[in-house]
């Protein structure tokens, strides 16, 4: 406000910009499943994601992948569109059911050709290709063969990262091994809300040993085909986790969930081990004996940075009966995805919420850097994913105005600046998501995009939050509220 001869004039909140390190990287991310389509075309076969969304009832409206954003055939557009937003990095995943269709055996050249095309297209236009290994498409044979829950598929794991390596390592600098393997674990194979649907304890902590070790069996077939200087990775969704109150038995939750969201992969991928108190909190379901000799040894692997997602931090209090259970935020399902933890309450966060029922709060996001910081001083971390869905339209001239999402990027971004004023070595950040997509359990009913997706056309437009990002990207300068800049 400013009082202008007696009278009190509003005025819009006094604006300023924060700066960005000029090396700090700025990209936006997809993963294969979400956007690719062309489910059955050269050579693919299905993946869990294949059989899950097509069996009825498990993905809202009976969404499937099969067409998703058609980005398979039009790729060449997408990275047009990124261009023009001036990104600088682009994370993508690979399918590995394009890649190794059964999950053995040799390489489909097809599948394999896109991916080139991709990168070669990425690269000519300046982008820095990011490849995750996996996000969450395993070959549907290897699951009839027990899946994650099966040791077999960590060495499978790493012979697909082989031969990705050797065909894409000439021409794509980042590799990140796992996405969110908490979610394959928990969400695959215990709340069931995610392929392959699965709602058994025990298999997801077997899962979650045998993602970690994959993971590490990738990272040295990785570095064994991969030039000297890639940067090798992967993508945690740590959880911050809050207790509801200083209570003890609050924060004796909020230990447990830490535990099983997080310190079941930071633990062995980091540290080499499992977390003792992790092995106590579960041993009524398990004594963990599929863990064998010389296998958290190798689970830690040298990394290059961690890549983190954040979207919304966790609230949780203890000593709860299962009726009082609010909605932990990953889906509804009579199955907990937290096995040993079932008198742990999940709250909502204070605060606004987006179209998925998430709390919006920075604040997490900078609490976890700072967590991370000092768990992990030397490690340098990558926002690997950060965004939000709101229930955008187009409007009659055509527009798509997504306020709210430039909002919540705002206040994120800001978020990660205070952290690495306070010293987090923050390398990069990407968006999710470049486009509209197919979001899991929720099809297409939750639009992440910075790119709005018309689906019968499959027609792209831009939103107003995609101009916005790309003026942040191109200049390295968020423009924020001193609110905000707090
Ligand atoms: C993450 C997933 C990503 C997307 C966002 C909203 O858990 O990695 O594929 O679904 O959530």
């Amino acid at each position: 406000m400013v009082i202008a001869a007696g009278r009190v004039v509003p005025q819009a909140e006094a604006r300023t910009a924060l700066t960005f390190p000029p090396s700090f990287t700025w990209g936006t991310a997809t993963a294969a499943y979400q956007i690719e389509g062309a489910a059955t075309l050269d050579g693919r076969t299905p993946s869990i994601w294949d059989t899950y969304s097509r069996t009825p009832g498990k993905v809202r409206n009976g969404d499937t992948g099969d067409v998703a954003t058609d980005h398979y055939h039009r790729w060449r557009e997408d990275v047009a569109i990124m261009a023009d937003l001036g990104v600088g990095a682009y994370r993508f995943s690979l399918a590995w059911p394009r890649i190794q269709p059964t999950g053995r055996g040799p390489s489909v050249q097809k599948g394999l050709d896109f991916y080139r095309r991709l990168t070669d297209e990425l690269l000519e236009k300046n982008i820095q290709p990011v490849a995750t290994l996996y996000h969450w498409d395993l070959p549907q044979e290897l699951e009839n063969a027990g899946g994650w829950a099966e040791r077999d598929s960590a060495e499978r794991f790493a012979e697909y990262a082989a031969l990705a390596a050797e065909a894409l390592g000439d021409r794509v600098p980042t590799w990140i091994t796992l996405n969110e393997p908490w979610c394959s674990a928990f969400l695959g194979y215990a709340s069931g809300v995610h392929a392959p649907g699965r709602t058994d304890p025990v298999a997801a902590l077997r899962a979650a040993h045998h993602l970690n070790l994959g993971h590490g069996k990738a990272v040295q077939a990785l570095r064994a085909h991969l030039p000297a200087d890639a940067q090798v990775s992967v993508t945690l969704n740590i959880h911050h986790v809050r207790p509801f109150s200083d209570e003890e038995r609050d924060v004796d939750a909020a230990r447990r969930i830490d535990a099983l969201a997080n310190r079941v992969f930071t633990g062995p991928m980091l540290e080499g081990a499992y977390p003792e108190d992790l092995l106590r909190d579960t041993a009524s379901l398990t004594d963990w004996s599929f863990v064998k000799d010389g296998d958290t040894k190798e689970i830690r692997q040298r990394l290059d940075f961690l890549g983190v997602n954040y979207y919304t931090p966790t609230l949780v209090s203890g000593g709860a009966s299962a009726a009082s259970h609010g909605s932990d935020g990953h889906g509804n399902s009579a199955h907990s995805p937290w096995p040993g933890a079932d008198d742990v309450a999940f709250h909502l966060p204070p605060g606004s919420t987006t179209a998925m029922g998430w709390a919006v709060d920075p604040t997490g996001l900078h609490d976890l850097l700072l967590r991370l910081k000092g768990d992990f001083p030397q490690l340098p971390l990558v926002i690997t994913e950060n965004g939000a869905a709101f229930d955008d339209y187009v409007n009659p001239e055509g527009e798509v105005n997504d306020p709210d999402r430039i909002a919540y990027l705002e206040g994120h971004l800001a978020a990660v600046h205070r952290a690495i004023e306070a010293g987090v070595d923050v390398r990069g950040y990407f968006l999710w998501s470049l486009l509209d997509n197919f979001e899991w359990g929720y099809g297409y009913s939750k639009r992440f995009g910075a790119v709005y997706v018309d689906y019968p056309t499959g027609k792209r437009i831009p939103k107003a939050s995609a101009r916005w990002y790309a003026d942040v990207a191109r200049t390295g300068v968020l423009p924020v509220t001193e609110t905000t800049a707090g």
